[in-house]
Protein backbone atom coordinates (compact mmCIF):
# COMPACT_ATOMS: atom_id res chain seq x y z
CA UNK A 1 0.00 0.00 0.00
CA UNK A 2 1.52 3.58 -0.95
CA UNK A 3 2.24 5.68 2.06
CA UNK A 4 1.36 9.36 1.48
CA UNK A 5 4.32 11.30 2.69
CA UNK A 6 5.50 15.05 3.11
CA UNK A 7 9.47 15.59 3.39
CA UNK A 8 9.98 19.26 4.19
CA UNK A 9 12.89 20.50 3.12
CA UNK A 10 14.01 20.05 -0.38
CA UNK A 11 17.88 20.46 0.54
CA UNK A 12 20.41 17.71 0.09
CA UNK A 13 18.93 14.93 2.11
CA UNK A 14 15.03 15.79 1.49
CA UNK A 15 15.15 15.84 -2.43
CA UNK A 16 17.49 12.70 -2.32
CA UNK A 17 14.50 10.92 0.50
CA UNK A 18 11.86 12.32 -1.54
CA UNK A 19 12.65 11.17 -4.94
CA UNK A 20 13.85 7.66 -3.08
CA UNK A 21 10.82 7.32 -1.74
CA UNK A 22 8.92 8.18 -4.37
CA UNK A 23 10.53 5.43 -6.47
CA UNK A 24 9.82 3.02 -3.64
CA UNK A 25 5.74 3.46 -5.04
CA UNK A 26 5.02 6.18 -2.14
CA UNK A 27 3.24 9.32 -3.08
CA UNK A 28 5.36 11.79 -2.01
CA UNK A 29 5.39 15.93 -1.54
CA UNK A 30 8.37 17.96 -1.47
CA UNK A 31 8.17 21.31 0.65
CA UNK A 32 9.92 24.37 0.56
CA UNK A 33 9.98 27.70 1.36
CA UNK A 34 11.87 28.51 -1.64
CA UNK A 35 9.25 29.24 -4.51
CA UNK A 36 11.89 29.32 -6.74
CA UNK A 37 13.68 26.01 -5.78
CA UNK A 38 10.25 24.49 -5.85
CA UNK A 39 9.30 25.70 -9.68
CA UNK A 40 12.99 24.23 -10.67
CA UNK A 41 12.20 21.03 -9.08
CA UNK A 42 8.91 20.44 -10.31
CA UNK A 43 9.65 21.27 -14.23
CA UNK A 44 12.70 18.21 -13.12
CA UNK A 45 15.38 20.55 -12.54
CA UNK A 46 17.29 19.63 -9.91
CA UNK A 47 18.46 22.07 -7.36
CA UNK A 48 22.09 20.16 -6.16
CA UNK A 49 24.41 18.25 -8.22
CA UNK A 50 24.24 14.67 -7.51
CA UNK A 51 24.77 11.96 -10.30
CA UNK A 52 21.40 10.12 -10.90
CA UNK A 53 19.55 12.72 -9.21
CA UNK A 54 17.64 14.64 -12.48
CA UNK A 55 16.94 11.01 -13.98
CA UNK A 56 14.84 9.78 -10.53
CA UNK A 57 13.72 13.20 -10.48
CA UNK A 58 12.03 12.78 -13.64
CA UNK A 59 10.96 9.79 -13.83
CA UNK A 60 8.58 9.91 -10.31
CA UNK A 61 7.71 13.16 -11.71
CA UNK A 62 6.42 11.62 -14.90
CA UNK A 63 4.84 8.73 -12.62
CA UNK A 64 2.59 11.37 -10.60
CA UNK A 65 4.06 9.57 -7.46
CA UNK A 66 6.68 12.91 -6.58
CA UNK A 67 5.38 17.00 -6.59
CA UNK A 68 6.97 20.05 -4.98
CA UNK A 69 5.17 22.13 -3.11
CA UNK A 70 5.45 25.61 -1.10
CA UNK A 71 1.98 24.71 0.64
CA UNK A 72 3.61 23.08 3.93
CA UNK A 73 -0.07 22.76 5.76
CA UNK A 74 -1.80 21.15 3.28
CA UNK A 75 1.00 18.90 2.15
CA UNK A 76 1.03 17.51 5.75
CA UNK A 77 -2.66 17.50 6.31
CA UNK A 78 -2.68 14.77 3.88
CA UNK A 79 0.95 13.12 4.95
CA UNK A 80 0.79 9.55 6.92
CA UNK A 81 4.26 10.56 7.22
CA UNK A 82 6.42 13.95 7.62
CA UNK A 83 9.76 13.74 7.20
CA UNK A 84 11.84 16.77 8.85
CA UNK A 85 14.58 17.52 6.28
CA UNK A 86 15.41 20.87 7.23
CA UNK A 87 18.72 22.74 8.17
CA UNK A 88 19.84 22.54 11.70
CA UNK A 89 22.91 24.93 10.88
CA UNK A 90 25.28 25.22 13.73
CA UNK A 91 24.87 28.43 15.86
CA UNK A 92 27.94 30.45 16.81
CA UNK A 93 28.84 28.57 20.01
CA UNK A 94 28.60 25.15 17.87
CA UNK A 95 25.12 23.76 19.08
CA UNK A 96 22.78 22.88 16.01
CA UNK A 97 20.01 25.96 15.54
CA UNK A 98 16.78 24.43 15.94
CA UNK A 99 14.26 27.10 14.88
CA UNK A 100 13.56 25.38 11.75
CA UNK A 101 12.88 21.80 13.38
CA UNK A 102 10.37 23.64 15.85
CA UNK A 103 9.11 25.39 12.48
CA UNK A 104 8.44 21.75 11.27
CA UNK A 105 6.49 21.08 14.40
CA UNK A 106 4.51 23.95 14.78
CA UNK A 107 2.69 23.02 10.89
CA UNK A 108 2.57 19.62 11.70
CA UNK A 109 0.67 20.20 15.35
CA UNK A 110 -1.28 22.84 13.38
CA UNK A 111 -1.79 20.61 10.52
CA UNK A 112 -2.66 17.21 12.10
CA UNK A 113 -4.88 15.12 10.40
CA UNK A 114 -5.38 11.43 11.49
CA UNK A 115 -2.21 9.62 12.62
CA UNK A 116 0.77 11.19 11.80
CA UNK A 117 4.32 9.91 12.23
CA UNK A 118 6.74 12.48 12.19
CA UNK A 119 10.18 11.24 11.06
CA UNK A 120 13.41 13.22 11.56
CA UNK A 121 16.41 12.96 8.96
CA UNK A 122 18.10 15.85 9.85
CA UNK A 123 21.16 15.61 12.08
CA UNK A 124 19.93 16.71 15.43
CA UNK A 125 21.62 16.51 18.97
CA UNK A 126 21.05 13.92 20.87
CA UNK A 127 16.78 14.92 23.08
CA UNK A 128 15.86 16.64 20.20
CA UNK A 129 13.11 13.94 18.82
CA UNK A 130 11.99 14.00 22.36
CA UNK A 131 11.98 17.48 22.17
CA UNK A 132 9.59 17.69 18.57
CA UNK A 133 7.18 15.53 20.36
CA UNK A 134 6.71 18.03 23.30
CA UNK A 135 6.74 21.09 20.78
CA UNK A 136 3.65 19.33 18.66
CA UNK A 137 1.64 19.16 22.02
CA UNK A 138 2.77 22.18 23.24
CA UNK A 139 1.52 24.43 19.43
CA UNK A 140 -1.69 21.59 20.05
CA UNK A 141 -2.88 20.60 23.24
CA UNK A 142 -5.12 18.39 21.63
CA UNK A 143 -3.02 16.34 19.88
CA UNK A 144 -2.26 12.95 21.86
CA UNK A 145 1.34 11.37 20.90
CA UNK A 146 0.52 7.38 20.13
CA UNK A 147 -2.93 8.85 19.06
CA UNK A 148 -2.10 11.53 16.42
CA UNK A 149 1.55 11.45 15.92
CA UNK A 150 4.61 9.94 17.00
CA UNK A 151 7.82 10.80 16.22
CA UNK A 152 10.27 8.56 14.65
CA UNK A 153 14.49 8.65 14.09
CA UNK A 154 15.55 8.24 11.11
CA UNK A 155 19.39 9.31 10.30
CA UNK A 156 20.70 9.78 7.30
CA UNK A 157 24.11 8.03 6.17
CA UNK A 158 24.30 9.11 2.70
CA UNK A 159 27.59 10.01 1.13
CA UNK A 160 27.32 13.15 -1.39
CA UNK A 161 28.33 12.16 -5.07
CA UNK A 162 26.42 8.82 -4.45
CA UNK A 163 23.56 9.56 -2.24
CA UNK A 164 21.01 8.08 -5.00
CA UNK A 165 23.08 5.12 -4.86
CA UNK A 166 23.37 4.74 -1.02
CA UNK A 167 19.68 5.52 -1.02
CA UNK A 168 18.94 2.53 -3.03
CA UNK A 169 21.30 0.29 -1.30
CA UNK A 170 21.58 1.28 2.18
CA UNK A 171 24.26 -0.68 4.37
CA UNK A 172 21.51 -0.65 7.15
CA UNK A 173 18.15 1.54 8.06
CA UNK A 174 18.33 3.14 11.70
CA UNK A 175 14.78 3.58 12.88
CA UNK A 176 14.68 4.61 16.28
CA UNK A 177 11.31 4.46 17.85
CA UNK A 178 8.97 3.14 20.68
CA UNK A 179 5.41 2.96 18.90
CA UNK A 180 4.59 -0.44 17.49
CA UNK A 181 2.38 1.90 15.48
CA UNK A 182 5.04 4.04 13.73
CA UNK A 183 6.97 1.04 13.41
CA UNK A 184 4.18 -0.35 10.79
CA UNK A 185 4.21 2.62 9.35
CA UNK A 186 7.48 2.91 8.97
CA UNK A 187 7.47 -1.13 7.48
CA UNK A 188 5.24 0.05 4.93
CA UNK A 189 7.31 3.06 3.50
CA UNK A 190 10.40 1.01 3.37
CA UNK A 191 8.95 -2.09 1.94
CA UNK A 192 11.09 -1.97 -0.96
CA UNK A 193 14.21 -2.49 0.91
CA UNK A 194 12.87 -5.16 2.92
CA UNK A 195 12.28 -6.85 -0.21
CA UNK A 196 16.25 -6.45 -1.06
CA UNK A 197 17.05 -7.42 3.23
CA UNK A 198 18.71 -4.34 3.96
CA UNK A 199 19.02 -4.76 7.59
CA UNK A 200 17.10 -2.61 9.78
CA UNK A 201 18.15 -1.66 13.58
CA UNK A 202 14.84 -1.11 15.68
CA UNK A 203 15.96 1.10 18.53
CA UNK A 204 15.02 3.88 21.09
CA UNK A 205 14.98 7.71 19.93
CA UNK A 206 18.15 8.09 21.75
CA UNK A 207 20.00 5.52 20.41
CA UNK A 208 19.44 6.48 16.92
CA UNK A 209 20.25 9.56 17.66
CA UNK A 210 23.32 8.51 19.02
CA UNK A 211 24.07 6.30 16.09
CA UNK A 212 24.31 8.69 13.43
CA UNK A 213 26.87 10.87 15.42
CA UNK A 214 29.05 7.77 16.61
CA UNK A 215 29.29 6.36 12.81
CA UNK A 216 30.24 9.52 11.62
CA UNK A 217 32.80 10.43 14.45
CA UNK A 218 34.41 7.19 14.02
CA UNK A 219 34.98 7.58 10.21
CA UNK A 220 36.34 11.17 11.11
CA UNK A 221 38.76 9.64 13.38
CA UNK A 222 39.79 6.69 11.41
CA UNK A 223 40.67 9.45 8.92
CA UNK A 224 42.28 11.64 11.15
CA UNK A 225 43.86 8.07 12.13
CA UNK A 226 45.78 7.51 8.75
CA UNK A 227 46.60 11.26 8.44
CA UNK A 228 48.71 11.66 11.09
CA UNK A 229 49.87 7.94 10.06
CA UNK A 230 50.94 9.33 6.41
CA UNK A 231 52.72 12.39 8.25
CA UNK A 232 54.63 10.03 10.15
CA UNK A 233 55.43 8.25 7.39
CA UNK A 234 56.47 11.38 5.58
CA UNK A 235 58.84 11.68 8.80
CA UNK A 236 60.36 8.33 8.32
CA UNK A 237 60.33 7.74 4.55
CA UNK A 238 57.94 5.22 4.47
CA UNK A 239 54.94 4.58 2.20
CA UNK A 240 51.41 5.63 3.48
CA UNK A 241 49.71 3.55 0.32
CA UNK A 242 51.10 0.21 1.46
CA UNK A 243 50.62 0.89 5.48
CA UNK A 244 46.95 1.42 4.66
CA UNK A 245 46.76 -1.36 2.51
CA UNK A 246 48.19 -3.58 4.81
CA UNK A 247 46.39 -2.48 7.18
CA UNK A 248 43.51 -2.72 5.56
CA UNK A 249 44.08 -6.24 4.90
CA UNK A 250 42.71 -7.27 8.78
CA UNK A 251 39.10 -7.24 8.81
CA UNK A 252 38.67 -5.88 12.10
CA UNK A 253 40.19 -2.76 10.55
CA UNK A 254 39.02 -2.66 6.65
CA UNK A 255 40.30 -0.58 3.99
CA UNK A 256 37.70 1.69 3.33
CA UNK A 257 38.59 4.99 4.87
CA UNK A 258 42.39 4.91 5.02
CA UNK A 259 43.08 7.51 2.35
CA UNK A 260 45.27 10.31 3.44
CA UNK A 261 44.49 13.55 2.48
CA UNK A 262 44.25 17.59 3.32
CA UNK A 263 42.03 16.73 6.74
CA UNK A 264 38.40 15.79 5.83
CA UNK A 265 35.61 18.52 5.16
CA UNK A 266 32.12 18.67 4.23
CA UNK A 267 28.41 19.21 5.50
CA UNK A 268 28.61 16.52 8.07
CA UNK A 269 32.08 15.18 9.33
CA UNK A 270 33.07 18.55 10.94
CA UNK A 271 29.78 19.57 11.94
CA UNK A 272 28.95 16.50 13.98
CA UNK A 273 32.39 15.67 15.27
CA UNK A 274 32.02 19.13 17.27
CA UNK A 275 28.29 18.73 18.12
CA UNK A 276 29.54 15.14 20.05
CA UNK A 277 31.94 16.74 21.74
CA UNK A 278 29.90 19.70 22.74
CA UNK A 279 27.05 16.82 23.91
CA UNK A 280 30.19 15.12 25.98
CA UNK A 281 30.88 17.63 27.63
CA UNK A 282 27.16 18.60 28.33
CA UNK A 283 27.01 15.44 30.17
CA UNK A 284 30.24 15.68 31.94
CA UNK A 285 31.49 12.74 29.81
CA UNK A 286 35.49 12.44 28.26
CA UNK A 287 35.58 13.33 24.57
CA UNK A 288 39.08 13.40 24.30
CA UNK A 289 39.87 11.29 21.79
CA UNK A 290 37.21 12.92 19.15
CA UNK A 291 38.02 16.53 20.27
CA UNK A 292 41.70 15.74 19.75
CA UNK A 293 40.17 14.59 15.98
CA UNK A 294 38.70 17.72 15.41
CA UNK A 295 41.94 19.19 16.42
CA UNK A 296 44.14 17.45 14.46
CA UNK A 297 42.07 17.94 11.20
CA UNK A 298 42.32 21.62 11.31
CA UNK A 299 46.04 20.94 11.70
CA UNK A 300 46.01 18.86 8.61
CA UNK A 301 44.60 21.38 6.38
CA UNK A 302 47.15 23.82 7.91
CA UNK A 303 49.77 21.85 7.22
CA UNK A 304 49.33 21.83 3.37
CA UNK A 305 50.01 25.11 3.54
CA UNK A 306 52.98 24.52 5.37
CA UNK A 307 54.12 22.18 2.43
CA UNK A 308 53.71 24.21 -0.02
CA UNK A 309 55.47 26.84 1.74
CA UNK A 310 58.07 24.69 2.30
CA UNK A 311 58.54 23.44 -1.41
CA UNK A 312 59.25 26.98 -2.72
CA UNK A 313 62.25 27.48 0.08
CA UNK A 314 63.73 23.64 -1.33
CA UNK A 315 62.66 25.00 -5.14
CA UNK A 316 64.99 28.31 -3.89
CA UNK A 317 62.23 30.37 -4.42
CA UNK A 318 61.09 31.13 -0.88
CA UNK A 319 57.96 33.21 0.62
CA UNK A 320 54.27 32.88 -0.99
CA UNK A 321 53.76 36.52 -1.23
CA UNK A 322 53.94 37.78 -5.34
CA UNK A 323 53.64 34.27 -6.31
CA UNK A 324 50.85 32.98 -8.82
CA UNK A 325 49.45 29.08 -7.43
CA UNK A 326 47.26 27.43 -9.45
CA UNK A 327 44.59 25.26 -7.12
CA UNK A 328 42.92 22.20 -8.98
CA UNK A 329 39.95 21.23 -6.91
CA UNK A 330 37.75 23.26 -4.69
CA UNK A 331 35.09 20.91 -4.11
CA UNK A 332 35.28 18.58 -0.45
CA UNK A 333 35.58 15.69 -2.45
CA UNK A 334 34.49 14.78 -6.24
CA UNK A 335 31.89 14.38 -7.81
CA UNK A 336 30.06 17.45 -5.82
CA UNK A 337 29.51 20.88 -6.09
CA UNK A 338 29.65 21.22 -2.49
CA UNK A 339 32.92 23.64 -0.76
CA UNK A 340 31.56 23.58 3.10
CA UNK A 341 34.61 22.93 5.52
CA UNK A 342 36.52 21.80 1.72
CA UNK A 343 40.05 22.08 2.76
CA UNK A 344 40.19 24.46 -0.37
CA UNK A 345 38.70 27.55 1.97
CA UNK A 346 41.59 27.36 3.98
CA UNK A 347 43.83 26.55 1.19
CA UNK A 348 42.63 29.65 -0.90
CA UNK A 349 42.09 31.77 2.26
CA UNK A 350 45.66 31.70 3.51
CA UNK A 351 47.47 32.20 0.15
CA UNK A 352 45.44 35.78 -0.61
CA UNK A 353 46.80 36.64 2.91
CA UNK A 354 50.14 35.93 2.34
CA UNK A 355 49.69 38.00 -1.21
CA UNK A 356 49.71 34.71 -3.12
CA UNK A 357 47.76 35.32 -6.88
CA UNK A 358 45.19 32.07 -7.11
CA UNK A 359 44.33 30.38 -10.46
CA UNK A 360 41.36 27.79 -9.61
CA UNK A 361 39.65 25.29 -11.28
CA UNK A 362 37.30 22.94 -10.40
CA UNK A 363 34.70 21.11 -12.74
CA UNK A 364 31.15 21.72 -10.72
CA UNK A 365 32.21 23.61 -7.47
CA UNK A 366 33.72 27.20 -8.69
CA UNK A 367 30.25 29.14 -8.33
CA UNK A 368 29.86 28.44 -4.82
CA UNK A 369 33.22 28.82 -4.17
CA UNK A 370 33.21 32.59 -5.81
CA UNK A 371 30.43 33.18 -3.56
CA UNK A 372 33.37 32.96 -0.32
CA UNK A 373 36.39 34.60 -2.88
CA UNK A 374 35.79 36.74 -5.56
CA UNK A 375 39.47 37.76 -5.84
CA UNK A 376 40.64 34.42 -6.98
CA UNK A 377 40.76 33.77 -10.63
CA UNK A 378 38.13 30.79 -11.78
CA UNK A 379 39.53 29.69 -15.13
CA UNK A 380 37.32 27.11 -17.57
CA UNK A 381 39.95 24.26 -17.57
CA UNK A 382 42.73 23.01 -15.13
CA UNK A 383 45.44 24.20 -18.07
CA UNK A 384 43.96 27.70 -17.90
CA UNK A 385 44.79 27.53 -13.94
CA UNK A 386 48.28 26.16 -14.77
CA UNK A 387 48.91 29.14 -16.86
CA UNK A 388 52.25 30.69 -15.32
CA UNK A 389 51.88 29.85 -12.06
CA UNK A 390 54.67 28.68 -10.00
CA UNK A 391 53.26 26.11 -8.48
CA UNK A 392 50.43 23.62 -8.84
CA UNK A 393 48.28 22.50 -6.09
CA UNK A 394 45.65 19.26 -6.08
CA UNK A 395 43.02 19.66 -3.60
CA UNK A 396 40.00 17.49 -5.07
CA UNK A 397 40.24 14.11 -6.12
CA UNK A 398 38.44 14.69 -9.86
CA UNK A 399 39.32 12.30 -12.12
CA UNK A 400 40.44 14.66 -14.62
CA UNK A 401 43.32 15.64 -12.55
CA UNK A 402 44.31 11.87 -12.68
CA UNK A 403 46.43 11.77 -15.55
CA UNK A 404 46.95 15.27 -15.99
CA UNK A 405 48.95 15.95 -19.24
CA UNK A 406 52.57 17.31 -17.42
CA UNK A 407 54.67 18.11 -20.72
CA UNK A 408 51.76 20.29 -21.16
CA UNK A 409 52.01 21.88 -17.80
CA UNK A 410 55.77 22.33 -17.89
CA UNK A 411 55.13 24.20 -21.04
CA UNK A 412 52.39 26.10 -19.43
CA UNK A 413 53.82 26.79 -15.74
CA UNK A 414 56.73 28.82 -14.38
CA UNK A 415 57.55 27.38 -11.92
CA UNK A 416 58.20 23.21 -11.00
CA UNK A 417 56.16 22.81 -7.99
CA UNK A 418 53.56 20.32 -7.94
CA UNK A 419 51.25 19.67 -3.98
CA UNK A 420 49.21 16.64 -4.30
CA UNK A 421 46.94 16.42 -1.51
CA UNK A 422 45.35 13.62 -2.70
CA UNK A 423 47.47 11.28 -4.19
CA UNK A 424 46.13 11.39 -7.26
CA UNK A 425 49.36 11.45 -9.50
CA UNK A 426 52.16 9.13 -10.54
CA UNK A 427 54.11 10.56 -8.16
CA UNK A 428 57.33 9.25 -10.03
CA UNK A 429 56.13 10.18 -13.47
CA UNK A 430 55.98 13.63 -11.47
CA UNK A 431 59.03 13.79 -10.59
CA UNK A 432 60.36 12.63 -14.17
CA UNK A 433 58.73 15.35 -16.21
CA UNK A 434 61.02 17.97 -13.80
CA UNK A 435 58.85 18.30 -11.55
CA UNK A 436 59.50 18.48 -7.85
CA UNK A 437 56.78 16.97 -6.41
CA UNK A 438 54.91 16.07 -3.09
CA UNK A 439 51.96 13.94 -1.98
CA UNK A 440 50.94 12.85 1.70
CA UNK A 441 52.49 10.28 3.37
CA UNK A 442 54.76 9.43 0.70
CA UNK A 443 58.65 9.53 2.14
C1 LIG B 1 29.65 11.58 5.23
C2 LIG B 1 29.33 10.14 5.63
O1 LIG B 1 30.14 9.24 4.87
C3 LIG B 1 27.85 9.85 5.41
O2 LIG B 1 27.56 8.56 5.87
C4 LIG B 1 27.06 10.88 6.20
O3 LIG B 1 25.68 10.70 5.97
C5 LIG B 1 27.45 12.28 5.80
O4 LIG B 1 28.85 12.46 5.95
P1 LIG B 1 30.08 12.90 2.95
O5 LIG B 1 30.32 14.09 3.83
O6 LIG B 1 29.22 13.04 1.77
O7 LIG B 1 29.45 11.72 3.82
O8 LIG B 1 31.49 12.42 2.43
P2 LIG B 1 32.54 11.25 2.68
O9 LIG B 1 32.73 10.51 1.43
O10 LIG B 1 32.23 10.48 3.88
O11 LIG B 1 33.88 12.12 2.91
C6 LIG B 1 33.96 13.07 3.97
C7 LIG B 1 35.31 13.75 3.94
O12 LIG B 1 36.34 12.83 4.31
C8 LIG B 1 35.73 14.29 2.58
O13 LIG B 1 36.36 15.54 2.75
C9 LIG B 1 36.68 13.24 2.06
O14 LIG B 1 37.59 13.77 1.12
C10 LIG B 1 37.37 12.81 3.34
N1 LIG B 1 37.93 11.46 3.29
C11 LIG B 1 37.13 10.37 3.15
C12 LIG B 1 39.32 11.29 3.40
O15 LIG B 1 40.07 12.27 3.52
N2 LIG B 1 39.81 10.03 3.39
C13 LIG B 1 39.04 8.93 3.26
O16 LIG B 1 39.59 7.82 3.27
C14 LIG B 1 37.65 9.10 3.14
Amino acid sequence: MAVNVCVVGTGYVGLIAALGLADFGNSVVGVDVDAKKIESLNKGIPTIYEPGCEEYLRRNLESGRLQFSTDIGASIARADVVFIAVGTPPKEDGSADLQYVEMVARSVAENLDGYTVVVTKSTVPVGTNRWVAERIKAFNPKAKEGENYDVVSNPEFLREGKAVQDFFHPDRIVIGTGSPKAREVMEELYRALYLIQTPFVWCSLETAELIKYAANAFLAVKITFINQMANLAEAVNGDIHQIAKAMGMDGRISPKFLHPGPGYGGSCFPKDTRAIVSTGEQHGVDMSLIKSAVEANDAQKERMVAKLEAMFETAGTPGLADKTVAVLGLAFKAETDDIRETPALNMVGRLLEKGTRVQAHDPKAMDNFSREFDEVLYCASEFDAAKGADALVIMTEWNIYRNIDTDRLRKLMRGRIILDTRNVLDAERVKEAGFLYQGVGRG
